[in-house]
């Protein structure tokens, strides 16, 4: 059995107080989720440590992600923020690769080898972004684009590390643009993504986490989450909004 996962993506949204708040309506919303579903939230980076506090002191069954990290361990690295420091703060996975930091901040394969090796020695477990821009799909290029995502940087892992790797497969077209890829396209990239997996790591794709994110809500949640390759979502706006964001947990 696949673990089910549903994380959120808070990007660039809420301050402290705010965010704080949400996770009070998390924490009263998930007292009665008993659907073996593991709830992950990656709030903004000035949040983590006071959220990531508030979680373990209440017993609140949310685990702790980051958005991002830095491609260096430690030092004079101005503005950046390490995995060991996301791991002290309290996290547990790191989202790594979006599409919107690929796209804006030039995030490459190159540094995402490195920032996820820094993520896994720091013992937590990387959510690793792939997916095709429109025009990549309108071209019919998607499986291409999204198998050398994969090969370029999870291929050069160990299987005992690839263990440990989560698979976020968000489609650039589906992100928050209230489109969303049917539950039949998000199933055939899903299998598709296992398939690239297993090539390399024959032992280890079966069990891999694969979710699906781009405007995932309640009323779309449980019809993608039906299918055999799709192990939860990564949610963007609708997670902003905790009864929505529980609707989807609850959608399994
Ligand atoms: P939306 O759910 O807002 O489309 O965002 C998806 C996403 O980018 C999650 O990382």
């Amino acid at each position: 059995m696949r673990r089910k996962i549903v994380a959120g993506n808070w990007k660039m949204n809420t301050v402290l107080p705010e965010g704080e708040m949400l996770v009070k309506q998390l924490e009263f919303l998930t007292k009665d989720l008993d659907n073996g579903v593991e709830l992950i939230i990656a709030p903004p980076f000035t949040h983590l440590v006071t959220v990531g506090k508030y979680l373990s002191e209440n017993g609140v069954k949310v685990s702790l992600s980051a958005q991002n990290c830095a491609d260096q361990d430690k030092g004079a690295y101005t503005g950046e923020v390490s995995a060991a420091m996301l791991r002290n703060a309290g996290c547990k996975y790191v989202i790594l690769g979006h599409s919107e930091r690929r796209e804006y901040y030039g995030e490459n394969s190159e540094s995402l080898l490195r920032k996820i090796n820094l993520v896994l020695n720091e013992g937590m477990q990387p959510i690793f972004c792939v997916g095709e821009r429109l025009e990549e799909r309108e071209s019919n290029s998607h499986f291409e684009v999204v198998s050398a995502q994969i090969k370029e940087v999870l291929y050069k892992l160990r299987g005992v590390e690839l263990a440990n790797v989560i698979i976020a497969y968000e489609p650039v077209w589906a992100i928050g643009t209230g489109k969303t890829a049917s539950s039949d396209q998000a199933e055939e990239m899903h299998a598709y993504i296992r398939r690239v997996v297993a090539d390399k790591f024959p032992d280890y794709a079966e069990n891999m986490p694969i979710l699906y994110g781009g405007s995932c809500k309640p009323s779309n949640a449980q019809e993608i989450f039906s299918k055999e390759n799709v192990d939860g979502g990564l949610i963007g706006g609708a997670s902003l909004v905790a009864q929505d964001f529980v609707a989807i947990a609850k959608s399994f």
